[in-house]
């Protein structure tokens, strides 16, 4: 006989398992299923944000500021650093020790909220008499799915199945030479020369981590426009930065046939121009955006119904076209963004209990980790015109902050926009120092639809970064006090 749960999950990652922790809070019997495999072939829950996404990409960050801080910073700060060198190895050692705490700690949440964890892949078998029978297929070391262990029931199911990086026809993900984000996060040596498909999130950040450690990097990406989905002052404010840092950024390109060996990778490229080029390097990073994960799922055994571009179709609820089906996080439309998933996990658990769950995609936050940082919510300035709403925009230098200068960090701006007429904040955007946690502040703002106002009668510590939202408040008026 199959084991019941009132709600079965399927997907570790931070849609998935905060869906199952949440359900568990509410009373539920909750069982969540995850396939993800560690180096010896052990569980390893939080999806690719926890093990090949947002946390080794955040810890490779940290290290390889810091290595670019001491060969090219402590200087300035009257710090004589003599013998500076790099075990790369230890710095892929540290991120993934990183990594297991995060896996770890998941395995500790669902103890304490009583979670059953199942590791193997959950497929759909059929629906019967109000529930759905899911089957796990215990994880083999060879990676493939493997003989069936047992079926579960359920009266409810999340699905929370992530998305995979995709790659350029005719040069598929070898993680040797052709790299996914996967292998971009575990390059063994520095390489001489990177070059890397895509300047968007992924590009610009794995980018950021190669070339301060010691990497030529060849940045391709095909439109015109850099970031083109940033506030644009912001994304020039940015592009100046990550050039005069030693970044190649190529926009317009057009990418042809990709050569590959054993030794690099030759792709050839045409220009803005329309000039044939050709890019050689030890290493390829391909980042151009990621498909929703449904592999191994079965959705056709029950109907459960996809979109063109193989997303699983839901409405502003999370509901598919089953009932008591639902569906989160990348695997479904929207940003894909960790935080972005966690908020429906928790919706949808809340909804299952008769709650009202709710997620304002209008304030979902935006950072991208480079340095400098950039962060957003809200609608840009671009958006804003074309929508036609009349609108004021406020800037605020991080030059003229203290704090900024006395951490030697004065790249870029805060920029805050509000409407016309009644002084709603519309949208912020920022480009500097911290700007990931510069941001949080403008989120609250606008989720209790404050004004600019609002924002810069507020009381803010001085000296911190966070004055230079308060005065980009003050902007929008007219009226800054330090600039
Ligand atoms: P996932 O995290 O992909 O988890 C899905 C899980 O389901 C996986 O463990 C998978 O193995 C499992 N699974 C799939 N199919 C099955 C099956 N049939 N049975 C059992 N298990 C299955 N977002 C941010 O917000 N901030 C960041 O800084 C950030 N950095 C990123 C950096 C990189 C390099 C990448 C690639 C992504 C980054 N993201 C970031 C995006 C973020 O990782 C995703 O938005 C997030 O992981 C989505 O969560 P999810 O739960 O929907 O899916
Ligand atoms: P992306 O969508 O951010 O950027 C892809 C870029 O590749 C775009 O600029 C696009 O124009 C370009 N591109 C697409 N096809 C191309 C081609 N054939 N030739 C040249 N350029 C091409 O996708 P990315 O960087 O792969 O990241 C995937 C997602 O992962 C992000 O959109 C984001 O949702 C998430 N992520 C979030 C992070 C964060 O929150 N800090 C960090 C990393 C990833």
């Amino acid at each position: 006989m199959s084991k019941q749960f009132d709600v079965i999950v399927i997907g570790g990652g931070p849609g998935g398992y905060i869906a199952a922790i949440r359900a568990a809070q509410l009373g539920f019997n909750v069982a969540c299923i995850d396939e993800w495999k560690n180096a010896k072939g052990g569980p390893a829950l939080g999806g690719t944000c926890t093990n090949t996404g947002c946390i080794p990409s955040k810890a490779l960050l940290q290290s390889s500021e810091h290595y670019d801080h001491a060969a090219h910073h402590f200087a300035d700060h009257g710090i004589e650093v003599k013998g500076l060198g790099l075990d790369v190895a230890k710095m892929l050692a540290r991120k993934d020790t990183v990594v297991k705490q995060n896996n770890d700690g998941i395995v500790y949440l669902f103890k304490k909220n009583k979670v059953t964890f199942f590791h193997g892949r959950g497929s759909f078998v059929a629906a019967k008499d109000g529930f759905y029978d899911i089957q796990v297929a215990a994880s083999t070391s060879s990676g493939q799915a493997g003989a069936a262990e047992e079926t579960l029931s359920g009266k409810h199911v999340v699905v929370a199945t992530g998305s995979n990086a995709r790659a350029l026809p005719g040069a598929p993900f070898d993680e040797e030479v052709i790299l996914s984000n996967d292998g971009a996060l575990r390059i063994g040596a520095v390489p001489k020369k990177l070059g890397l498909i895509g300047s968007g999130v992924i590009g610009l950040e794995m980018g950021s981590v190669w070339r301060r450690l010691g990497a030529e990097v060849t940045i391709l990406e095909g439109l015109p426009t850099f970031l083109g989905a940033v506030d644009q002052q912001i994304a020039k404010e940015a592009h100046k930065a990550f050039v005069k840092q030693g970044l190649k950024i190529e926009l317009g390109v057009k990418v042809g046939e990709i050569k590959s060996g054993k030794k690099g990778v030759s792709v050839a490229w045409t220009n803005a121009k329309g000039e044939a080029q050709t890019l050689d390097v030890d290493k390829l990073i391909v980042s151009i955006g990621r498909t929703a994960n449904t592999i191994g799922l079965a959705p056709e055994t029950v109907g459960l119904k996809l979109d063109e571009r193989g997303a699983i179709v839901v409405d502003e609820e999370c509901k598919t076209n089953l009932p008591n089906v639902w569906a989160v996080g990348d695997v479904v439309r929207g940003p894909m963004l960790a935080h972005k998933a966690e908020e429906e996990g928790v919706a949808v658990a809340e909804r299952i209990a008769g709650q009202h769950g709710h997620v304002n995609f209008n304030t979902i936050p935006w950072v991208i980790y480079t340095n400098p940082e950039i962060a957003w919510v809200g609608q840009t300035e671009e958006q804003l015109k074309a929508a036609g709403r009349a609108y004021k925009a406020g800037t605020f230098p991080f030059m003229a902050n203290g704090r900024a200068r006395a951490l030697g960090d004065t790249t870029g701006m805060v920029k805050m926009l509000a409407d016309a007429a009644s002084d709603e904040i519309l949208g912020v955007h920022i480009v500097g120092p911290f700007a990931s946690e510069l941001i949080a502040e403008c989120v609250v703002a606008m989720e209790f639809r404050a004004s600019a106002e609002d924002i810069a009668r507020i009381c803010h510590a001085h000296p911190s970064l966070s004055e230079a939202t308060k005065e980009a408040a003050l902007a929008v008026d007219k009226r800054t006090l330090n600039f």
